[in-house]
């Protein structure tokens, strides 16, 4: 049976999981059209995601996504993480504001305990998915049994081997286009590889089903990714204009007035790509500090945001895209799908 028989789906399209823009809403809108519904739960508290799961489920009964984060947890580093406070001290006096005296570790992740497990386990999505890293073996061996699909975003190769070395159903090759986080195992390797080559290297050297992420906007890119080898591909940037994702409407604007995207650790202390901000401009400069591990860094982001929102300046936002954000539409989900699945079979 192949992956889109396995799930259920009609046509080889995955709604990127997107921690705080994934609503239930979005998810059920997009696995009632075919495709592969899904919640990014990687910032969610466990009651949260929960109730997102649930919310969902009562939406709809087509199979669902989730996906979480699988970061090596890191201890504070006080040094450091002082000193990044102190970088952004002159941001935050820009808004009359003062940073905070300490940064937090604002999210857990899936490796830290098996309560997220467990709620994967309580609620059976069809598919499971895993940004950062791998889950524990025991944790993949729980979401064999439970017959749940496992799929784990590789952005090189010797990460898609490890993936399919650890038993895991799906490598997601997440090119470097992909809005958002990099999926690197480690933050500091980056083998920044387009997603075609990424898809080419892996389908020739590994076995399992390929979903291809990053940088798809339109139907011929969706053929283009198949033909190469993949099962199917991942797509965020282009959902964000949807009714129901839960972007702000600042967000939304920008991704049609400012086209060009930029990848940095700055905002959350992970490599990700975002629409160019502040923290490209005015924070990447070449006598950057070390920034602040995730998401410590990203604990201080969301703080002068706020603040500086709350003036009229939305520069600080997490306004991930990818590298084609250029090319988006201002389709809702239905219409985009079958936009989509239309331009699939147009040369
Ligand atoms: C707003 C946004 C949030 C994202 N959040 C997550 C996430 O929570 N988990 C994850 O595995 N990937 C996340 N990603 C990355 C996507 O899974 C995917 O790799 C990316 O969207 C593909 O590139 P595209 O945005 O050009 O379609 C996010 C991407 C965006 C744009």
């Amino acid at each position: 049976m192949d992956l889109l028989q396995q799930l259920q789906l009609k046509h080889p399209i995955f709604l990127a999981p997107m921690a705080g823009i994934s609503t239930p809403a979005l998810a059920a809108e997009v696995s009632e059209q075919g495709a592969l519904g899904s919640l990014g739960l990687g910032a969610s508290s466990l009651s949260s995601a929960r109730e997102q799961i649930l919310a969902t489920q009562q939406l709809s009964t087509v199979p669902l996504h989730l996906n979480f984060f699988c970061h090596q947890s890191v201890a504070a580093d006080p040094v450091i993480e002082q000193n990044w406070i102190a970088r952004l001290k002159p941001a935050f006096e820009k808004f009359s504001a003062t940073p905070p005296t300490q940064l937090n570790c604002i999210y857990p992740s899936f490796l830290d305990n098996d309560d997220f497990l467990n709620l994967v386990l309580e609620t059976r999505p069809a598919l499971v998915s895993f940004h950062f890293g791998l889950p524990h073996p025991h944790q993949i061996q729980a979401l064999k049994h439970a017959g749940i699909l496992t799929m784990v975003s590789a952005t090189n190769l010797v990460e898609a081997q490890l993936i399919e070395n650890a038993g895991i159903d799906i490598i997601n090759a997440q090119g470097v286009e992909a809005g958002g986080h990099r999926g690197c195992f480690n933050p500091e390797i980056d083998a920044a590889i387009m997603t075609a080559d990424l898809v080419r290297l892996i389908k020739a050297h590994c076995t399992r089903p390929i979903v291809a992420a990053g940088g798809i906007m339109n139907g011929q890119q969706i053929r283009f990714m198949l033909d190469l080898g993949a099962s199917a591909v991942q797509m965020g940037t282009a959902f964000l204009p949807a009714q129901s994702s839960n972007a702000h409407p600042k967000y939304r604007q920008a991704l049609f007035e400012q086209r060009t995207t930029q990848i940095s650790p700055s905002i959350s202390g992970r490599p990700a790509r975002a629409l160019l901000q502040h923290w490209h401009k005015e924070i990447d400069q070449p006598t950057r500090i070390k920034v602040a591990a995730y998401p410590y860094a990203y604990d201080i982001a969301k703080q002068l945001h706020a603040v500086a929102s709350k003036h009229g300046d939305h520069g600080y936002g997490a306004f991930w895209a990818g590298s084609n954000v250029a090319q988006i539409r201002n389709l809702d989900c239905a219409a985009l799908i079958e936009q989509l699945t239309l331009e699939m079979t147009q040369s």
